[in-house]
């Protein structure tokens, strides 16, 4: 299909395959906005792939590794200014603020559309606009959705073909009339005629931006991950979050996992961590020893959505297709199935480059590589990082993996039906007070325990870190509307799923992060973190002991299974002990958040909140 040439743009000129109108004319109305150059229709294919990287590679944006270590395998390195998602710079743009929340930045749909009609105009001069086509969720099922991202970055368009089912594939389940989220994205820096690009174009100014109500992404300035990639945070949280909301469902910012017995019986728990706080790792769990004849599966890592299904269990998908994942801190030891993953076929962004054109992170091995280049293209030694602090990776790089490729991909990982929950966990990153593990004594106090956890703030996000903020749900950057109304949203589902007499999925609330007087992990963490999962199985299963507390039921140390590890009882209490001081304090700032979110909060909450304080004084 031909489109006709509009005076000073690029011709749309859409491939044969794309037979939808409707969305022929919004590339084209983008491209009269935007003013790029050309105009390429993705087909998702690998020769596609293989070009777009190559001619990064001729444009300086990746380096190819060397083959021979790193088959089919790229670095990227951003701009240093460009490395984190920028939630300060996100923007729920609901017609209501209310219907934002206290919580999310806000600024009236029509001021935020001049806004960025400004910013957008002529921002793509000098590149290409990519036409990127995706399906979140496998194709063609009745509980994925489609989006279309149009980007002027090339970085994003095979990040995008990693992350979600991206391709010709697309056009054939959108027909001529299908529906779709349109997502614009500008890195933000046109360039003049003649004028030389530099590796990581991108722009100090940032603008993320939301429409939910006609569910549309806008973002401005950054070519970086969940800033970039707008299919995962912005479209399968901010707006599913949304649609959920709307149509009785959950999307949800959870690892998925399979965990298989000895016996042969399977269970399925999705847990929500903050940013950069274990879900890929617990995703991808492998049973430590004493637990021989255990199996945990990995289904998703990052992002959930949930649905009802007739039996009035609740079946969960994973909506991406590729791993966008912590490097730091990912090694043989502390994740393999990741490190397996890695082999081949990897986008990796702001991590070393070794002597021998392989990618090294801290935590990787235990001792650095005698030379690196830095994430910043610097030379790096050991020597002098130990006197400057300099870090070879940046605290956030990342690599970008299919899903396929992981050892423990679950054999139902990409079912349309999804998997049945049996638990949900929620867990933040904390040096102290909370303890290791509570199982909440039902549903209204399991939503209290997530709504009103705290987290230390990690490189995930720019800005201060270390600081311990509320996370509800571990949802706070990414809940597309009212928090309060959120929680709202999880009680009335819990309801409902009673009601219909359904048995609810049991929730716990886990922190591996408590530290002793020197600063170091108590909570050996990772694969041991099976001894946890296995104690929660065994409550799921009603044979789990363990002993009821202020907040709810906790194993005592005889009710874990510590074959295989030496973790004595005076540790157990370091990581289990509740400090009556401490948790007046962090009621007090149960609080300060409730006080925040008083607009629409569910009163069984507050109602809640009463009881746990008398409990903690009684
Ligand atoms: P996002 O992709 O940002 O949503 O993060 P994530 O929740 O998937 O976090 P990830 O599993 O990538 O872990 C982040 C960091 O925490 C990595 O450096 C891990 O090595 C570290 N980590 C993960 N699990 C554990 C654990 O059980 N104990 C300790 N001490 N560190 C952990
Ligand atoms: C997170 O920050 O939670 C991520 C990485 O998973 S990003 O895609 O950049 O949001
Ligand atoms: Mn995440």
């Amino acid at each position: 299909m031909n489109h006709p040439t509009m005076q000073g743009t690029a011709p749309v000129n859409a491939p044969a395959w794309v037979k939808h109108p409707k969305l022929v004319s919004w590339v084209a109305e983008i491209a009269a906005l935007t003013k790029p150059d050309n105009i390429y229709w993705c087909d998702g294919s690998q020769e596609e792939y293989d070009r777009l990287c190559e001619q990064m590679v001729a444009a300086g944006t990746m380096k190819r590794l060397n083959p021979a270590k790193r088959k089919n395998s790229f670095l990227a390195l951003s701009d240093p200014s460009d490395v984190a998602r920028v939630e300060d710079r996100t923007f729920i743009c609901s017609e209501k603020q209310e219907d934002a929340g206290p919580t999310n930045n806000w600024t009236a749909p029509a001021e935020m559309r001049q806004t960025l009609n400004g910013l957008f105009e002529g921002c793509m001069r000098g590149r290409t606009l990519y036409v990127v086509p995706f399906s979140m969720g496998p194709l063609g099922s009745p509980i994925a959705h489609i989006g279309v991202e149009l980007s002027d970055s090339p970085y994003v368009a095979v990040n995008m073909r990693i992350m979600t089912r991206m391709g010709k594939a697309v056009y054939e389940v959108l027909g001529s009339d299908g529906e779709f989220v349109p997502c614009v994205h500008t890195v933000g820096k046109p360039l003049a005629a003649g004028e030389k690009d530099v590796p990581w174009p991108c722009n100090p100014t940032k603008y993320i931006v939301h429409f939910p109500e006609t569910r549309e992404i806008w973002s401005f300035g950054s070519g970086y991950g969940g800033n970039a990639l707008l299919g995962k945070k912005c479209f399968a949280l901010r707006i599913a979050s949304t649609m959920g909301r709307d149509e009785g469902w959950l999307a949800e910012h959870m690892l998925i996992l399979g965990v298989t017995s000895p016996e042969g019986k399977k269970y399925h728990v999705a847990a929500a961590f903050p940013s950069a706080c274990g879900k890929t790792n617990f995703a991808m769990l492998i049973p430590p020893k004493g637990f021989e004849g255990w199996k945990v599966t990995t289904i998703g890592d990052d992002i959930a959505w949930i649905k009802p299904g007739k039996d009035g269990r609740l079946y969960a998908i994973n909506p991406e297709a590729g791993y966008f994942g912590v490097a730091p801190g990912t090694s043989e030891k502390t994740n393999f199935n990741a490190m397996a993953t890695l082999k081949e076929n990897v986008i990796f962004t702001n991590v070393a480059l070794t002597d021998d054109g392989d990618v090294w992170w801290e935590g990787m091995t235990k001792e650095a590589p005698a030379h690196l280049v830095d994430w910043q293209g610097k030379d790096w030694t050991p020597e002098t990082a130990k006197a400057t602090g300099a870090k070879a990776a940046h605290p956030n790089a990342r690599f970008t993996a299919p899903a396929s490729q992981c050892p423990s991909i679950d054999e139902n990982w990409d079912n349309p039906a999804g998997v049945p929950i049996d638990a949900f966990i929620f867990g933040g990153r904390r040096s102290t007070t909370v303890p290791l593990v509570t199982e909440a004594r039902n549903w209204t106090e399991g939503v209290y325990m997530a709504a009103t956890m705290g987290s230390e703030t990690t490189a995930a996000a720019a800005g201060q870190q270390g600081v311990v903020r509320r996370d509800p749900f571990a949802m706070l950057p990414f809940c597309g509307y009212n928090m309060s109304d959120y929680f709202g949203h999880w009680l009335e589902l819990g309801k409902k799923l009673e009601a219909a007499g359904a048995k609810l999925p049991k929730i716990y609330c886990v922190n591996w992060f408590r530290k002793d007087a020197d600063g170091n992990f108590v909570w050996p963490g990772f694969g041991e973190n099976m001894r946890v999962l296995s104690w929660m199985i065994d409550r799921v299963e009603g044979k789990g002991q363990g002993a009821e507390h202020v907040f709810g039921t906790t194993p005592r140390y005889e009710d874990i299974n510590w074959n295989g590890v030496e973790f004595s009882p005076a540790q157990f209490e370091q990581v289990t002990s509740i400090d009556r001081d401490a948790w007046r304090k962090e009621l007090a700032l149960h609080d300060e958040l409730f006080t925040q979110l008083k607009q629409h909060l569910p009163q069984a909450l507050a109602e809640t909140r009463a009881k746990l304080g008398k409990r903690l004084e009684g």
